[in-house]
């Protein structure tokens, strides 16, 4: 079967006032059916980026398809394919959460008797029926996102936009907010296409992912392709020789590409740690070494991020965080 391509970005960007070239040129597609994440720090172009494919802002230049829509010609048969759920808080705090489905399901035109039956059913989905009724001023940080996906899916989009669905949400509650996209792919067998900045978040959820920094696309593969760029895995083995170097079997062995000695102990780069290791340890046999100790490590997308880049996101991601208390600070301050 051939993969349908739900979204087609063709040299999208964004320049704001003249000068701030926030988007910079980005061509990429987004297959049916999977999660795609746009991962990159605070100002990448993340949220440009979403706002032109949902047809809230007009690119500068370059275009994009939303199945085989055109943003620019077709946006209001682009609207009714999508939903969004933005990085800002946008649940009425005044009303109960079922009162805000019942509101967003109006503003789609969804009839009343069908809006409900909608709105109930996703209060399950989301495990909100016990505080349906309570007005969402009383929720929780990890609740409102949960009715604001709820929202999401009221129209039964083919393609949800959630940019940063856990932004500023403590780690429990960012896995538990995980587990709901997951139950939503599946259930409702759609596309979803999010934006973050937190790695574990792109590597738990995505199929694909592309990394953008400074507006541009810098990579787009699966957490799986991305990790490869390091080269391979890690086999550490000691064994029982501090004197001699055995460095030239353990390179003889296929599959290896770099291996670094520190006394007996043996740092190897492989493709795959699995496959390769068990031929090492035949080698060493043969040759009459005894291993002692051996660890195998996959790359994490941490260290793949640190190698495309040349950064690392979790230092930007400290700093943000702070912005975030700081933020609370004043508010505090204010009140
Ligand atoms: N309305 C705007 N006017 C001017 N500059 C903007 C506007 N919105 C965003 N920017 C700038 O564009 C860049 C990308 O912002 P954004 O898309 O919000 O990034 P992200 O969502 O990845 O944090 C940043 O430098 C930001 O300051
Ligand atoms: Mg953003």
């Amino acid at each position: 079967m051939k993969e349908e391509i739900i979204v087609k970005a063709i040299n999208l960007t964004k320049i704001y006032n003249g000068n701030v070239k926030a988007v910079d040129n980005i061509s990429f597609e987004v297959k049916k059916g999977e999660i795609f994440g746009l991962l990159g720090p605070n100002g990448a172009g993340k949220t440009t980026t979403i706002k032109m494919l949902t047809t809230v802002i007009r690119p500068t230049s370059g275009t994009a398809y939303i199945s085989e829509y055109d943003i620019l010609k077709d946006a209001s048969k682009v609207r009714r394919l999508i939903s969004v759920v933005p990085q800002e808080f946008t649940a009425d705090e005044d009303l109960t959460g079922y009162e805000n489905l019942i509101l967003t399901a109006d503003l789609y035109g969804i009839p009343r008797e069908i809006a409900r039956k909608r709105a109930n059913e996703l209060l399950e989905l989301v495990e909100l029926k016990e505080a349906a009724n309570r007005k969402v001023e009383t929720y929780s940080g990890g609740m409102r996102r949960r009715l604001e996906l709820a929202c999401g899916l009221i129209n039964r989009p083919v393609l949800l936009f959630l940019d940063e669905p856990t932004l500023g949400l403590d780690v429990q509650t960012r896995y538990a907010i995980w587990q709901y996209v997951k139950k939503i792919k599946d259930e409702y067998e759609m596309t979803i296409f999010l934006s973050t900045h937190y790695l574990e978040e792109a590597d738990s959820l995505c199929n694909r992912i592309a990394i953008i920094d400074h507006g541009k696309i810098v990579r787009i593969g699966s957490p799986e392709e991305l990790k490869k760029a390091l080269g391979g895995d890690i086999i550490e083995i000691k064994i029982n020789d501090e004197v001699s170097d055995i460095s030239e079997y353990i390179y003889s062995v296929p599959g290896v590409k770099d291996v670094k000695r520190l006394n007996s102990t043996y740092r190897i780069k492989a493709i795959s740690g699995e496959e390769v290791a068990p031929l090492i340890f035949e080698i060493l046999r043969q040759k009459g070494y005894i291993i002692k100790s051996v660890s195998i490590s996959k790359p994490t997308l941490d260290e793949a991020y640190l190698e495309i880049t040349g950064r690392r996101l979790r230092e930007e991601q400290a700093s943000f965080e702070e912005i975030m208390s700081f933020r609370r600070t004043i508010r505090r301050t204010r009140a």
